[in-house]
């Protein structure tokens, strides 16, 4: 055994046409510096072991000793590794009948009601088994990586039951993912209704050992869902097991989400579809990070959220796939980025904090995640595009040449 210390090994990516990164450091960015970003030309990323070195202009490299190896970025573009933090990626089955009915003209609440959505992937996640789920949630980690994606979270909420719920959570840790308790998505058949009675059961045998594995907890605030003294409960209760608080809010109608996410320091309110002119209000004076969920709102056929309207008042919002069987069965970050653009009307400046910086900050990782700076994690993806904003306005494109996650290079493309 050598007693030196093996020294960490360094991969530079030279000669990228741009490297464009969130100017702010402060997190969550609101305002203006929502929309600042950092542009290098003819740049490169240095990266020694898991931490970003150093970033700047190729002119200013100065010669490296010892072993580096290089990736050749021509005609590339870095940013830093695109953060999801909104996803349900533990489930079993999918809702491609549900898809078609709606296409039809049947509605999601609709379906819903009559015992289909939700809780038709609840009885196939429950069919599923632990490493069914396992195997799925790293597929669908794949996809989202292919996209950019170096940070997700992942929520349970389909299991429903305690063995399922846990078994969802520990999927989504295993496979590298955040895990969210979404333990209070739907109330599940066995108990026929009675949401008061299911919270009972699930604070009492599975928050216990949910707190464990997960990071946040997360309630579906709405009509037909639980409703507010309902998701008050449910979020004490977890904020007592010092989880952090996070809620599905407004989506089809308000029902006090964002000041119950006010008052009880939570990290996100997610949706805002159907936020009012005062619920923007509220948000832009509070801390809370408004979630936008373009790709649901778009899948659901339903208004968009007032992405402008949040960001011109102050409010720091951040933005996600929602990836679920349901409402939003899209795991790419860059798709989002061109909803956030033209149906937001958000900037590609502000695309990118929004699925970065803001987007680890809802995760509690904006320290290390979301910024291309010395000191951060070395997660960056290439771009196969001559300008950065190839990311927002490519849509739907295939658009990620490569990403490096923790410093290595994971030869997509
Ligand atoms: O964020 N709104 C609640 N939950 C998910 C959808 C779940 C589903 O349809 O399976 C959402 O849109
Ligand atoms: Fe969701």
């Amino acid at each position: 055994m050598s007693d030196k210390a093996a020294a960490p090994s360094r991969l530079l990516v030279r000669d990228l046409a741009q490297l464009a990164t969130p100017a702010g450091t402060d997190a969550p960015l609101r305002g203006l510096a929502l929309g600042q970003v950092e542009l290098v030309e003819n740049a490169y990323v240095l990266c020694e072991g898991a931490t970003i070195a150093a970033v700047g202009r190729m002119a200013d490299l100065d010669r490296l000793e010892g072993d580096v190896e290089e990736l050749d970025g021509r005609g590339l573009c870095a940013i830093p590794g695109l953060v999801d933090c909104h996803a349900h990626v533990a489930f079993g089955g999918d809702r491609v009948e549900e898809f078609s009915l709606r296409a039809a003209g049947a509605s999601y609440e609709e379906l819903h009601a009559a015992g289909g959505g939700i809780l038709s992937t609840v009885r196939a996640t429950r069919a599923a088994g632990e490493d069914g789920l396992r195997t799925t949630v790293e597929r669908h980690r794949g996809w989202m990586r292919e996209h950019g994606t170096t940070t997700f979270e992942g929520k349970s909420g389909y299991g429903l039951d305690r063995d399922t719920e846990l078994a969802s959570l520990r999927a989504v840790r295993d496979a590298g993912g955040i895990p969210t308790w979404l333990g209070a998505h739907a109330v599940p058949p066995e108990f026929d209704g009675d949401a008061d009675a299911y919270l009972d059961f699930a604070l009492a045998e599975v928050l216990p050992e949910a707190a464990q594995i997960a990071e946040a907890a997360d309630v579906f605030l709405e009509r037909g869902a639980f409703d507010r003294a309902q998701a008050r409960r449910y979020l004490e209760a977890c904020r007592e097991a010092a989880l952090a608080l996070r809620l599905h809010g407004d989506q089809f109608t308000e029902q006090g989400a964002i000041p119950l996410a006010i008052e009880l320091g939570a990290r996100s309110v997610d949706h805002l579809e159907a936020t009012g002119d005062a619920g923007v209000r509220a948000l832009a004076a509070s801390d809370v990070v408004g979630v936008l969920l373009p790709a649901s709102a778009l899948f659901l056929a339903r208004p968009m959220p007032p992405g402008r309207k949040l960001v011109d008042t102050g409010a720091a919002v951040a933005l996600a796939t929602d990836f679920n069987p349901g409402s939003a069965f899209c795991e790419s970050l860059p798709l989002i980025c061109s909803l956030a653009a033209t149906q937001l009307k958000l900037s590609p400046a502000e695309g990118l904090a929004a699925m970065t910086v803001n987007a680890a900050h809802v995760l509690g990782r904006a320290d290390r995640k979301g910024r291309l700076a010395p000191g951060y994690d070395a997660d960056v993806v290439l771009l196969d595009a001559p300008d950065w904003r190839y990311l927002a306005y490519h849509l739907g494109g295939r658009l990620v040449a490569d990403v490096v996650l923790a410093g290595r290079p994971t030869a997509l493309g």
